[in-house]
């Protein structure tokens, strides 16, 4: 019976989408292509998914498109609904053609009836040197949107529980001083918020993130500053189109890129990648009771062999995370972590890896390797 209805599904996948999709391969659309749209994330919007993304060129890296975005009823027949946000094509825009735009996130606000796009920005020319967090909105999920603005965070704001101390402590510290990073004496002022005070005038640097939106409808923004070495937590307005300025540090000096977070039973969690640019390395896990810390460090949630071009899972299956989602919360399905197999040569071509979650009994995420991809 099983196995009639997994041809059924081919067949049908078949008919309306090619062949079912596979981690560790090419994912093509309804029109055959494959999905351009890395770095993303997915929202559910009545019956309906959206999954926002890098639209990358088969050659080079700079954003010469804009972010697309993608629709299906089931998560697995995806017709592509376009670009959600185009670059500009007037000189000078922050999102002028040739800009980066990475990691693109779009929230649903239930208050304004608005969506609205989070992304990195870096401007044209400039490598990576901007680091900006940038803000788009739309009346419908597939856009077009219209960028607001592009922004450093939190300038001239402390992290809401840092102690006079603290704020004393980081103030003594000079980042021009220090042309030799990663001996104690450098990670030592880095903990103390070297770079923190560094850019407490012109605003913190943001540069991979993520947003995430709690039960009360609160979201925050969570990104690696401080030159790639602390995640910022930082709360949204209601609007979700600005800072609150409440925001605090996770893991000072722990260099960690690529956010994604989820809660289950009243604890986050928080996985990310280290900084090893397109190369996949081995993830990282934090725990906390609140958004706000303290976050604990756990191992990785990455287990097993298997993994793409055999990355097994001290390199998180050859794959860097995007995003978690849920298909059907109601309905339980399982946690999906989402990630991009870069491909540098062709970033069109990177490939998306979609893993389900598994639970140990204490409630630590596990995530092993299968080649199907999961509801
Ligand atoms: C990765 C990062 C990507 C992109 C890339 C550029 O570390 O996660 O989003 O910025 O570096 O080299």
């Amino acid at each position: 019976m099983e196995r009639i209805f997994l041809v059924l599904t081919v067949v049908w996948l078949s008919a309306v989408g090619g062949r079912a999709q596979q981690n560790g391969e090419l994912w093509p659309d309804v029109g055959g292509k494959h999905i351009n749209a890395h770095g993303g994330n997915i929202i559910r919007y009545g019956e309906t998914y959206y999954w926002y993304g890098e639209n990358r060129p088969y050659r080079g890296f700079t954003t010469e498109v804009g972010v697309e975005v993608y629709s299906s009823k089931d998560l697995r027949a995806w017709t592509d609904e376009g670009v959600a946000l185009a670059v500009s094509e007037e000189a000078g825009s922050d999102i002028e053609r040739g800009c980066i735009m990475e990691r693109p996130k779009v929230l649903y606000n239930a208050k304004t009836g608005k969506f609205v796009m989070l992304f990195h920005l870096e401007l044209k020319g400039c490598g990576y040197e901007a680091a900006r967090v940038a803000f788009a909105v739309s009346d419908t999920p597939t856009g077009p949107f219209r960028f607001v603005r592009s922004t450093r965070i939190n300038a001239n704001v402390w992290p809401f529980d840092y102690t006079a101390k603290q704020q004393k402590a980081a103030m003594k510290t000079d980042a021009s001083k220090w042309e030799k990073w990663w001996t104690p004496q450098w990670m030592g002022e880095t903990q103390k918020g070297m770079y923190l005070w560094r850019d407490m005038k012109g605003g913190q640097m943001s540069r991979d993130m993520t947003v995430y939106v709690d039960d009360d409808g609160r979201a925050y923004h969570i990104t690696s500053s401080q030159e790639n070495l602390t995640l910022l937590v930082s709360e949204l307005t209601d609007d979700y189109l600005d800072f609150t300025g409440k925001y605090n540090q996770i893991a000072p000096g722990g260099q960690n890129e690529a956010p994604c977070i989820f809660k289950r039973n009243g604890v986050y969690w928080l996985i990310c990648s280290g900084c090893t640019g397109w190369e996949p390395n081995e993830a990282r896990m934090f725990r906390s009771e609140s958004i706000w810390g303290p976050w604990t460090q756990l191992p990785s949630p990455f287990v097993g062999e298997g993994g793409y071009h055999g990355f097994a899972a001290n390199k998180t299956f050859g794959a860097q995370g995007t995003y978690i989602f849920r298909k059907n919360e109601e309905a339980g399905t399982p946690y999906v972590f989402m990630a991009d197999i870069w491909n540098p040569r062709h970033l069109s071509e990177s490939l998306h890896l979609w893993l389900p979650i598994g639970f140990e009994a204490d409630g630590r995420p596990v995530i092993r390797w299968q080649q199907q991809v999961p509801d």
